[in-house]
């Protein structure tokens, strides 16, 4: 197909590493990337499902496309992702205007359904499985100095109030030479940083073995691999899962040295009953026990974490041990949701629902006391040099947006170039964000 292309990111690092995939397809068949809805021939709303806010954000968008569909017949709107996977027909059924619907197992279809698109109509393809990664498919990164590498897709979990084993299906692993040679072609390529991928890492390497044996991959055996590459110099991953969490992970983490002293490790609930009831099976002094132990094995890491409020059953008792778990785990930096029932999940049909005010003033409560934690944290920081991978423009004028290796992003002034490392000396903190200076590289004698 000619002309151009637009793709809308909803939800999380899978996504984003969909939409490259997604891309990397419309370029190879001959289109172009535009900013503008305005001009594009083909529109892609890559969504996601995991709230109810993501839900309602799909058919706000789809309502504003459909003028423009009226006003040219020839743009073709894809809906991709979670929510094309949970929804299926009943999208076009709302916004008949949808030309292709295509599941998360059914990517590498999509130039067809494009293609039939064209003489037949609307075309909708939501197989429950293929054979083919998303990243064998061609990428069009949105940067070129650092890339997302899925290891494993799906999840075995079945947390009561998760979606995603609904959409993304059972956990499936790529086999870690396939992994390690596209780290070694984008290391070749000058990508200098990788975020490892997968609903799980911890059980990476479940359902395949090492080529010529009957042995399972373990994760920590993938990061010390992919910590033989050369030319990068970073490697990220996410999530690990606490229930699985393993002490050879620390150890490898602390040993490789290209591996960020960052991670990020999801409590979900501070509160024992809420945990059960979530079908997570670590309890909180279990969890609090393992940030002891990572902090021990990698001095300096940074610990963000994901954390629901207002679970079906939490009482005020429940509550105040999470906000108590959080006191004690002093994160860096939380992601706080509040609960959102999610269609055909066990959670959603639990009784005992909780009344919107009472969770939004749990939550704020919540908030509030993290977004303390955060800001001592962060000033914790003022006055220290650390190296930072400059990510690209800042917010305001000639400055630039860069990153810790503990995942903290630091604003500095001046117009850098993305992908070079530079020493930051950190001068202002705030709870999302520190700023700092640049500290001149000695000169070489
Ligand atoms: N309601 C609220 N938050 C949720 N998450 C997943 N499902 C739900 C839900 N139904 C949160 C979890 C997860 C993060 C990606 O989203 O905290 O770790
Ligand atoms: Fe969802 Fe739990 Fe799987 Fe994470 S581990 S994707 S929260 S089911």
């Amino acid at each position: 197909m000619k002309g151009t292309y637009l793709i809308r990111t909803f939800g999380c690092q899978m996504n984003e590493h969909d939409s490259e995939r997604i891309g990397g397809m419309l370029r190879a068949d001959g289109m172009t990337p535009t900013a503008e809805v305005a001009d594009a021939r083909v529109v892609v709303l890559n969504t996601c499902a995991i709230r109810e806010n993501a839900d309602n954000k799909l058919y706000g968008n789809l309502g504003h496309l459909k003028p423009l569909k009226a006003e040219n017949p020839d743009l073709r709107i894809v809906v991709a992702g979670c929510l094309a996977q949970k929804d299926q027909g009943l999208i076009q059924q709302k916004a008949p205007w949808v030309d292709v619907v295509v599941g998360t197992h059914a990517l590498p279809h999509l130039l067809d359904l494009l293609r039939r698109a064209e003489d037949e109509g609307p075309q909708m393809d939501i197989a429950e499985y293929t054979e083919l990664f998303p990243s064998a498919l061609p990428a069009a990164r949105n940067d070129a100095f650092r890339a997302w590498v899925s290891i494993a897709v799906g999840c075995d979990n079945a947390c009561t109030f998760c979606i995603v084993p609904f959409v993304r299906g059972a956990q499936r692993s790529r086999a870690i030479g396939d992994v390690l040679a596209e780290v070694q072609g984008l290391a070749r390529d000058g990508v200098v940083e990788v975020t490892l991928l997968g609903q799980n890492v911890n059980t990476y390497g479940r359902d395949v073995t090492v080529p010529g044996t009957s042995r399972r991959p373990l994760f920590a055996e993938l990061l010390r691999q992919v910590n033989e590459v050369e030319g990068l110099r970073r490697i990220r991953f996410t999530s690990p899962h606490p229930h699985d969490f393993t002490p050879d992970v620390i150890e490898a983490m602390a040993e490789s040295e290209k591996v960020c002293e960052h991670i990020h490790f999801p409590m979900q609930s501070g509160s024992d009953p809420v945990l059960r009831a979530m079908q997570r099976s670590y309890r909180r002094e279990r969890y609090l026990g393992w940030l002891d132990r990572i902090r021990d094995g990698i001095p300096g890491v940074g610990v963000s974490t994901d954390i629901i409020v207002g679970f079906p059953g939490e009482t005020d008792a429940d509550f105040a041990d999470t906000l108590d778990a959080v006191s004690r785990a002093r994160f860096d930096s939380a992601y706080t949701f509040q609960y959102s029932p999610r269609p055909g999940t066990r959670a959603a049909s639990m009784p005992d629902q909780l009344p919107k005010e009472v969770v939004q003033e749990r939550f704020e409560r919540l908030v509030s006391l993290q977004e303390r934690i955060s800001l001592e944290k962060a000033r914790a920081q003022v006055g220290t040099e650390t190296e930072v991978l400059v990510e690209g423009a800042g917010r305001r004028g000639a400055s630039s947006q860069s990153r810790t290796r503990t995942n903290r992003i630091v604003h500095l002034q001046g117009a850098l170039d993305p992908g070079t490392f530079v020493t930051a000396r950190i001068t202002d903190a705030a709870p999302h964000h520190l700023s700092g200076e640049v500290v001149p590289a000695p000169a070489l004698v």
